[in-house]
């Protein structure tokens, strides 16, 4: 079988976590500092606070965004739910703008179209590790004064112009155990912001900062040294094993030209580092086999795959009913919900296994 994704833990990381058992060092210390000012450093930022998981990042990243009741936050519609969890567990009144067909990410214009009088936050999604549009949605963000959180939980390292993700807003990035980068669960809000990386670091500590001396109200949000350990080892490997996405990638998209039906993912330009989290196609009403078949078909042969994602983000009873969900057309992400498919793209791929994913897909489709 080939799987749409494999974990191999880096060997670094066992001696790492053997030290903290051994020491006993097993909640937050030393070992997520050094996570934090490595990862800081990857991405290019002054700051980095890690916290339990990705989701909780972007509840962090909008909570010292200060928001009123009623303000409202700008996002893509086409995300994983956790994007709109976290924005009404932040008190948030959730607003979509459509995306872009080519790249699945929001849609410069459509943001801001979706701009109101009560938007207080803008949140791209760096979907499948592809950089959102940032130059202009920082633009956007200046101009209407509005916070700009990045969802990079799919998006370590991505980069556009050498700049990487995480570095234009509050960068949040997860890290469980899928992602290109893993701690088992865990996230990390990025930012050079010595003030509000200083309001994070004492929320996601009960809102303590020296021992029983509470400034806020808090919660604990903390990240294990256990968890930063297998970071850190992962962290090692990053950009190797990005690079072996981004090759894999190419490959597929060599092998899979020409085939009716079939659109294989748009990079984006020569400046674009996408880091291919998920390899993505789409299976539109020309193609000889609709997506759900050929994914079937695919598993038939031993080549796994994944829909991310089937719904757009609202399209569940429980947000059309949620009075902080604003529901209005999305077209563009509906569709992309219907079309897409992500291959196996992983590091761990070899030549034969390309290969094989290149002629099973055409042979079904041809
Ligand atoms: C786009 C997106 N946002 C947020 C998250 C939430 O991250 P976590 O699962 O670490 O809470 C994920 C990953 O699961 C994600 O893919």
């Amino acid at each position: 079988m080939i799987a749409v994704t494999e974990i191999h833990v880096p060997e670094e990381a066992e001696a790492l976590v053997l030290e903290c058992l051994r020491r006993g060092a097993l909640a937050q210390g030393p070992r997520v500092a050094q996570l934090e000012d490595e990862f800081a450093a990857l991405c290019g930022v002054d700051h980095a606070v890690a916290v339990g998981n990705g989701t909780l990042a972007l509840e962090l990243a909008l909570v010292v965004a200060d928001l009123e009741p009623g303000d409202e936050v700008v996002t893509s519609p086409f995300t994983f739910v956790a994007t709109v969890n976290a924005a009404l567990a932040a008190g948030a009144t959730v607003r979509f703008a459509d995306i872009d067909p080519a790249s699945f990410n929001i849609d410069a214009a459509a943001a801001a179209a979706a701009v109101t009088d009560r938007t207080r936050a803008l949140v791209p999604v760096h979907l499948y590790g592809r950089p959102a549009p940032m130059d202009e949605l920082a633009a956007l963000a200046d101009d209407r004064g509005l916070v700009l959180v990045e969802d990079s939980a799919q998006a370590h390292a991505a980069a556009i112009g050498g700049r990487r993700t995480g570095s234009w807003g509050l960068g949040c990035f997860s890290f469980y155990a899928t992602k290109n980068m893993t701690t088992g669960e865990g996230g990390m809000v990025t930012t050079s912001d010595a003030g509000l990386a200083d309001r994070m670091r004492v929320l996601r500590n009960q809102g303590m900062r020296a021992r029983y001396q509470y400034e806020v109200v808090g919660h604990n949000w903390r990240m294990t040294d256990v968890a930063a350990s297998i970071g850190l080892a992962d962290l090692h490997v990053l950009d190797e094993r990005t690079e072996a996405r981004r090759r894999h990638a190419a490959a597929l998209s060599e092998r899979l030209a020409g085939i009716d039906g079939l659109v294989t993912p748009d990079p984006g330009g020569s400046d674009v580092r996408h880091v291919f989290h998920q390899y993505t196609v789409r299976v539109t009403g020309d193609a000889r086999m609709d997506r759900d078949r050929l994914a079937a078909a695919l598993a038939e042969q031993g080549i796994g795959s994944g829909i991310y994602y089937p719904k757009v983000a609202y399209d569940y009873d429980c947000y059309r009913s949620h009075p902080g969900v604003i529901i209005e057309p999305m077209p563009e992400a509906e569709r992309a919900a219907s079309e897409v498919l992500s291959l196996p793209v992983h590091p761990f791929l070899s030549d034969a296994d390309l290969d094989r994913i290149g002629e099973a897909v055409r042979s079904l489709l041809s």
